[in-house]
């Protein structure tokens, strides 16, 4: 493929933490629409468009598909392709934590299961290394020094390059960046969920963030497509919500929500902008948030998410604007 040599004029590069890795503002998770489930073809044209628009890092896990794992096999073969040359142009992120194989290793946060699905992640997409590997989420039973001393052993092995852990809270957030520190191996991130309609990560996450020095990129900005106009005339044949594998389910999509969408929209408009690309703009709007994880079912909409970016500025009264509507009861 030839790629487009004006691609790193179009996204902001930003500073991860207080580490060395820059990461584009806007990111591509292949969580759906990467699975063996999907067309190959549309999988691949979006992740090369998003590669030729700038967006440098691609976010995977184990589990990704349906079927697990499809998904790290989708972009291994768009990777051997295509993108075979631009390795060293890529930050590819996996993780290991939610159910991949029966048993008792299959998940969790135990030095075995990292380890040994890093080792098939690998596999999959046909690489040495990965650039970043997280612990996909907390882990009540395993002690946090075993997860964050696997982290670390994975580090040092040289088949990760740089830590991070996704969906801990402040409390476990701050013990895990203690641990990895002691051992020489700091948190590069933190992947939390945020977006206008899940505020959790304002009430202390990214404060810590911030002190800490460990860069955040937030998952589902557009809360699975919510954000966006998709769902305004109802529930199109191709959406997540439609399809039977989809995490958004339908009852997902109540007339409260499309109120407050509707809202959105409207004030996007006024703005000059999508609804999708407002929703953008506002995670991007904290010092702390490194980076916007978005999902893309098409060409499109990888286009629209990364436009956002021309305009991330908001006035005090837009803000407000926002907080009213998302707020108000209805
Ligand atoms: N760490 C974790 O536990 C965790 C959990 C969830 C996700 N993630 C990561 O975060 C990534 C993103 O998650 P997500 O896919 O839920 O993010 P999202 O950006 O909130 O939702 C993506 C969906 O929004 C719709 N969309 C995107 N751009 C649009 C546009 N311009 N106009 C209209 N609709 C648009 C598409 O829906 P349609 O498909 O319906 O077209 C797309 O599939 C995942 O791939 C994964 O890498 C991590």
């Amino acid at each position: 493929m030839i790629s487009s040599e004006e691609r790193y004029d179009n996204i902001p590069y930003i500073r991860c933490g207080r580490s060395g890795l820059k990461l584009p503002q806007i990111s591509l998770g292949l969580w759906h629409n990467f699975g063996g489930v999907d067309t190959f073809e549309n999988a691949r044209a979006v992740a090369l468009r998003a590669f030729d628009l700038g967006i440098t890092h691609f976010d995977l896990a184990n589990n990704y598909g349906p079927p697990p794992g499809s998904a790290e096999e989708t972009f291994g073969k768009i990777l051997e392709r295509d993108l075979k040359a631009h390795r060293d142009e890529l930050v590819i992120s996996s993780k290991a934590g939610y159910l991949m194989w029966p048993g008792p290793y299959g998940e969790w946060g135990s030095r075995k299961n990292l380890v040994a699905s890093l080792d098939q992640s690998l596999k999959r997409m046909g690489l040495e290394y990965v650039d970043i590997f997280y612990s996909h989420r907390p882990d009540p039973e395993t002690p946090l020094e075993e997860t964050m001393g696997a982290l670390d052993q994975i580090v040092r092995s040289g088949k990760a390059l740089y830590a991070g852990i996704s969906s801990y809270n402040p409390d476990r957030t701050k013990r895990a960046a203690d641990i990895l520190r002691s051992l020489g191996t700091p948190c590069l991130i933190h992947q939390p969920s945020y977006s206008m309609f899940n505020r959790w990560v304002e009430e202390g996450l990214l404060r810590l963030l911030e002190e800490e020095g460990i860069g955040c990129i937030v998952f589902s900005p557009l809360a699975q497509g919510l954000l966006t106009d998709r769902y305004l005339d109802g529930i199109p044949s191709d959406s997540r919500a439609a399809k039977p594998h989809g995490f958004l389910k339908p009852n997902a999509i109540t007339g409260e929500k499309l109120d407050r969408v509707r809202k959105l929209n409207a004030l996007a408009e006024a703005r000059g902008q999508k609804l999708a690309q407002m929703a953008i703009a506002w995670v991007l709007r904290h010092r702390a948030v490194t980076s916007a994880l978005v999902g893309a079912s098409s060409v499109t909409q990888i286009e629209e998410c990364v436009a956002a970016t021309e305009n991330l500025g908001f006035t005090d009264d837009e803000l407000h604007a926002i907080d009213i509507i998302l707020s108000t009861s209805l």
